[in-house]
């Protein structure tokens, strides 16, 4: 290989200068040396929105935007969608290997015991509103947790860290399912012990009097898209983790912030801005039109494009097949042609073409969730379940990061120079 520099010259000085490039990457500090004086502080990078900023080095998860490939730890996700359980693929994601029978014995264990919430919480649950969005219920109870375990503050011990990973696996599906009963004002469903991981949650979720039947299928179809969501490289709920725990604060806390993110209509919110559209849009008929606003402005095909796939989500793809799986068990969701021929108008639309625009992993999930019988504006909170391991990895592994601490970016300064008090008498 080359010599691995970038030589750069600075047309203000004529000064040259040689940039080490390690990973595809030149390190933004290396160009604070290039400055016109002594006294100038150095050139920065401008990246709005970090379109191409590496803000860290993660083994967790691959993405390739233009192949549409996504791996976890090395495993394909189709693999992991098709054979491991979503317990399985959280051990991974943090652990760096699928469990060894006892250790997914032991990592199963620990969580079963850790899925009830103190009462207090169900308190916290009681003060919303009845309208209350599922998604600013679920980051405020995630948020007080923080406040019954003071321990997870020592975010340098590693089985502290652990237990703090046990107790929010253990507990996303009870508080999921505590705001599902408190939207639909039934009382709360406790854990059960002798259920798995989904199982419980579905019980906690849709049992009436302590009974539900399990729907095998469908509960196997919400464990893969749990699965097709847990993690996603550098996201912006992700990278709202990441920046939030680099202060220090306990991993409770550094959640509710990718919660808080996830809850955007662009990031994970998009789930239900897809139901949203689809019943706007009401019938194939209106789809030209529809497109035809999108292309001139007017809002966005949601559900469709995506800052790294270029090319079809291959999450999007699995989910279509498990859609097929669903509506078998409960029926044809109607909107369901409505979505696919969306798709297949906007996948044959230069506009969207030109931009590279394909379905993402929300186009197809929010049509299996209500025909699970979950609200539309519900979705989001599943996919902030699925979410929860990669959060949880992508945490600890900016914790142990020798190379990391408190992100604080730099500014462009756009604002006024120093300027004197102006007394109120003479402001206009
Ligand atoms: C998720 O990052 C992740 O990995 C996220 C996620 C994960 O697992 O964590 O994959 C989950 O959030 C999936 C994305 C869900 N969001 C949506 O479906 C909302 C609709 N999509 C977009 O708003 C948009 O595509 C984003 C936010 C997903 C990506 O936006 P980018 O990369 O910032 O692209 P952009 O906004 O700069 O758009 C580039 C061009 C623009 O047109 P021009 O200005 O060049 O003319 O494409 C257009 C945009 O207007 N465009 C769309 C569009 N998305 C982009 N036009 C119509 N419909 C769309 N959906």
């Amino acid at each position: 290989m080359s010599n691995e520099t970038l030589s750069v010259i600075d047309n203000r000085t004529g000064k040259s200068y040689e940039l080490p490039i390690a990973d595809g990457t030149v390190r933004a500090i290396d160009l604070r040396q290039i400055k016109t004086s002594d006294d100038d502080f150095g050139l920065m990078t401008y990246d709005p929105a970090f379109t191409n900023t590496a803000a860290c080095k993660s083994a967790i998860t691959y993405i390739d935007g233009d192949r549409g490939i996504l791996r976890y730890r090395g495993y394909p996700i189709e693999e992991l969608a098709d054979r491991a359980s979503f317990l399985e693929v959280s051990y991974l994601l943090s652990e760096g290997e699928l469990p060894t029978q006892a250790q997914l014995a032991k990592w199963t264990h620990d969580i079963q015991y850790h899925t009830y919430v103190h009462t207090n919480i169900i308190k916290f649950l009681e003060g919303f509103r009845y309208d209350a969005h599922p998604m600013g219920m679920l980051l405020g109870v995630v948020g007080a947790l923080s406040t019954f375990y003071p321990d997870a503050k020592n975010v340098h011990d590693p089985e502290n860290r652990y237990i703090q990973r046990v107790r929010l696996m253990a507990k996303i599906p009870t508080l999921a399912a505590f705001v599902f009963r408190q939207t639909r004002g039934l009382p709360f469903e406790f854990p059960r012990n002798d259920l798995d991981y989904i199982g419980n949650y579905v019980n906690m979720t849709f049992s009436i009097g302590g009974q539900h039947k399990p729907n095998p299928v469908l509960q196997r179809a919400l464990e893969i898209l749990l699965i097709l969501h847990a993690d996603h490289e550098q996201n912006c709920s992700t990278s709202a983790v990441r920046g939030v725990g680099s202060s220090g604060v306990d991993p409770f806390s550094a959640i509710s912030a990718g919660i808080a993110a996830l809850y955007g209509p662009l990031h994970g919110g998009a789930n239900e801005a897809v139901l949203r559209m689809l019943d706007e849009i009401g019938e194939k008929k209106n789809i030209p039109a529809f497109i035809e606003r999108v292309k001139a402005g007017e809002g966005r095909l949601m559900g469709f494009g995506h800052r790294v796939y270029k090319s079809y989500d291959p999450r999007a793809k699995l989910i279509k097949r498990v859609a097929d799986e669903v509506f078998a068990e409960t029926g044809l969701n109607p909107k369901l042609e409505i979505a696919v021929e969306l798709e297949r108008i906007a996948l044959s639309d230069e506009y969207f073409i030109k931009r590279k625009l394909y379905p993402n992993v929300d186009f197809y999930s929010g049509l299996i969730y209500q025909a699970m019988g979950y609200p539309t504006d519900y979705f989001t909170v599943l996919f902030a379940m699925g979410r929860m391991p990669g959060w949880l990895a992508q945490w600890e592994e900016m914790v142990t990061d020798g190379e990391q601490k408190i992100a604080r970016p730099r500014q462009v300064f756009t604002g006024l120079e120093a300027r004197p008090f102006l007394p109120i008498e003479q402001r206009k």
